[in-house]
């Protein structure tokens, strides 16, 4: 069984599943099938429910879904056409009979529910998985009384099922073990990111989100919705009315609020005013109105106040870890930070005059159990785990492709330095969150800001490199795991690596130069100096963005081994670890010689133009770094040139068209 935190180590008990069902064709029933659908080729599928008319849109709604999918490029024709393919719908529950899992995602009642599960249990075997998509009833009301409760539990998606990749799987006291284990994989081997917590009425995310709407409805009475929403936008990108707007929330909220106020106090009773308003009249997004500056102050402090007390009482009561609440809230909720980030940056004094305000204005609502300050002490987006005295350490930051940002490399770097002088611990293994992406560079958010500034620019790029200046100088070996595409800063994050083993799908690219910039920590260096035998893949990875697939690396002896699946993937590098003690890769510390560049079309190879200056700034960086006498003074050479870079024309475009999501034109740039 694997009890590590990322869900990929260790392989999963039994297959993808065969069949699945889902009960419910209202709003998320159909999102979640089109999910499953989309991520597992070849899955067969009934949607069950009792209306006929319900069950046609609900086919409709998914064809179009496949429709827009393939418009967007996420999908192929063929793959569209394979979500309708084995997709059934009916009104029979007898359909459910050999399926491996049944999801019910109908009303939120708990009669009707334990209904359902009866229906379900008595056609499907006595091993196939069964859950539910509620929001807020606890696992043990919904299945105890079933005959064979250990296979059931919650898997509770977000809205939209089909894109949002969070998913709380519930861990409850009757549920098994392999169970939970099985789903977590599951949910993480088909793109989401499953997020266990305990068996609390709302679990964990709801507990922020619905008492944050409940507490913008009891500031209604001194501030309108508009004004509410227009304070909320200062760490959220929509405000809770606007939300309730989009989620129908104005019933839903009352009736968990009311259960958790029976089993929880008073306090969490719903405002009274969700009865009497349909819709909200709401600041469009991004538009905040003025708000007199007391009244500001307090609505300011009551949100965030609820948003905290729910944030401590999750954490105190273990309901979910810290790292599962800021990404939850950031994922699900379009937060733009976390709820415990955003206490850090307001330091101490201030949450806890907050939370004195709740506390005065709300009696009753929860309170910090500990020293506000050890909140913080997690990683936000590193999940680590122990492998047979390896320290696994996985990047976890979806919305981004796990690009990595300054914290997320500080974070890297404090683990290292953590364990790296412990004898218990043998080395490092590196690798990603899910099967898509081991890092997908560095963050390009960060990049506007350097535009234009040489010195800036250069500086950033030294100091993105400490954690890699350190990496080589280490005795303990670092194996990157490549378990998807590792592109820019990620590729050079691998580079340095002492050892590299991949999945045969993975995939390496430096595609900077579609960016209109260079790979200014190690890209122009570092492979050279390491496999100076792939020189010439590595002038045309660099002056087109060409990537190179696992394979073709693992032949030039880029990557050392290549693995069949993930768990495969990180049993070989834990053995890589044990197999390199003392015999870590040092970089070449002299000069180089390397083949000249040929002329080329400045295109890549699907025919987009590329920029003939930041070719020509590559060209010679990548020359003048060769001929450098040490490894330190090349890397120079290519923090400048990343510098130099970052004031073209070409740089500009190619950020701004990335950040506009259009093909950057560097024809016009040069
Ligand atoms: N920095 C910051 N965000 C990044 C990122 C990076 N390096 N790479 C991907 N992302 C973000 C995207 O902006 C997007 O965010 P959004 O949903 O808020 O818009 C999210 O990750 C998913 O990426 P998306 O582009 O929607 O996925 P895709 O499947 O269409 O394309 C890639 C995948 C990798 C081809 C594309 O994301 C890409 O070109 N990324 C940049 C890679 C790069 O140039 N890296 C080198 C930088 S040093």
């Amino acid at each position: 069984m694997n009890d590590c935190n990322n869900p990929l180590i260790g392989a999963p008990s039994k297959p993808l599943p065969d069949k699945i069902g889902v009960i419910g064709a209202g709003t998320i029933g159909p999102d979640i099938a089109y999910y499953l659908k989309s991520a597992i080729p070849g899955l067969s599928l009934v949607l069950i429910d009792i209306v006929d008319d319900q069950l046609d849109k609900a086919i409709r709604r998914i064809e179009a879904y496949a429709d827009k999918g393939v418009k967007r490029g996420k999908l192929t024709a063929q793959q569209a056409a394979g979500v309708m393919q084995n997709l059934t719908v009916s009104t029979d529950y007898s359909m459910l009979a050999d399926c491996d899992w049944v999801i019910e995602a109908a009303t939120e009642n708990l009669d009707l529910k334990h209904k359902i599960f009866a229906q379900v249990e008595s056609v499907v075997s006595k091993d196939a998985l069964i859950s539910s998509n509620t929001s807020a009833i606890p696992a043990a009301w919904l299945f105890s009384e079933l005959r064979h409760p250990e296979r059931c539990t919650v898997t509770h998606f977000f809205a939209p099922a089909f894109s949002n990749p969070v998913v709380e799987v519930v861990d409850w006291p009757g549920g098994s073990a392999a169970a939970l284990e099985y789903l977590r994989w599951f949910f993480c081997a088909t793109g989401k990111v499953p997020m266990v917590t305990t068996d609390v009425v709302c679990f964990m995310l709801d507990r922020i989100f619905d008492n944050w709407c409940n507490e913008a409805a009891y500031l209604i009475t001194d501030a309108s919705a508009r004004e509410i929403d227009s304070i909320a936008l200062d760490y959220v990108h929509a405000g809770p009315f606007d939300v309730l707007n989009f989620a129908n929330g104005n019933e839903i909220i009352p009736e968990v609020n009311t259960m958790q106020a029976n089993e929880e106090g008073d306090h969490y009773r719903p405002a009274p005013y969700f009865g009497s308003v349909k819709t909200w009249n709401t600041v469009p997004r991004g538009e905040p109105i003025a708000v007199p500056p007391e009244k500001a102050d307090r609505i300011r402090d009551r949100l965030l106040g609820i948003v905290f007390s729910q944030t401590v009482d999750i954490v105190d009561r273990s309901i979910g870890t810290s790292a599962d609440l800021e990404l939850g809230c950031r994922l699900a909720f379009a937060f733009r930070k976390g709820p415990l980030k955003l206490m850090r940056e307001l330091g101490e004094a201030e949450v806890t005059r907050i939370m004195q305000r709740l506390q005065n204005e709300r009696p009753g609502m929860p309170l910090p159990g500990q020293d506000i300050a050890r909140y913080y002490d997690f990683h936000q987006y590193l999940l680590v785990d122990d492998v047979d005295g390896v320290k696994v350490i996985t990047i976890r930051r979806p919305e981004a492709l796990n690009a990595l940002d300054d914290e997320l490399n500080d974070e890297i770097f404090s683990v290292i330095r953590r364990y790296e002088d412990d004898p218990q611990v043998k080395g490092f293994v590196l690798t990603g969150y899910g099967n898509r992406a081991f890092c997908a560079g560095a963050d390009i958010g960060r990049f506007p800001e350097y535009l234009g500034d040489a010195d800036a620019a250069a500086q950033y790029a030294r100091d993105s490199s400490r954690l890699l200046r350190h990496i080589d100088g280490m005795t303990k070996p670092v194996v990157a795991a490549v378990n998807g595409m590792a592109l820019g800063g990620g590729l050079e994050l691998a580079f340095r690596c002492h050892g590299i083993v991949a999945v045969h799908a993975a995939w390496l690219q430096l595609p900077e130069i579609t960016l209109g910039i260079v790979p200014g920590i190690g890209g122009m260096v570092i492979p050279y100096r390491r496999w100076p035998d792939a020189a010439l893949t590595f002038h045309d990875m660099l002056r087109s963005g060409r990537k190179l697939d696992a394979e073709t690396a693992s032949k030039l002896n880029i990557i050392d081994e290549l693995a069949d699946d993930y768990a495969d993937l990180i049993t070989r590098a834990v053995q890589k670890v044990d197999s390199m003690q003392g015999r870590t890769v040092k970089i070449a510390d002299e000069s180089v010689t390397i083949p000249s560049f040929k002329p080329m079309q400045p295109m890549t190879t699907d025919g987009q133009v590329l920029s003939s200056t930041v070719i020509s700034i590559t060209e010679n960086a990548v020359t003048e770094a060769a001929l450098s006498p040490s490894l330190e003074a090349a890397l120079e050479v290519g923090y400048l040139a990343f510098g130099k870079s970052a004031c073209t024309a070409a740089a500009r475009e190619g950020i701004e068209s990335f950040q506009q999501r259009r093909q950057p034109d560097f024809g016009k740039t040069g």
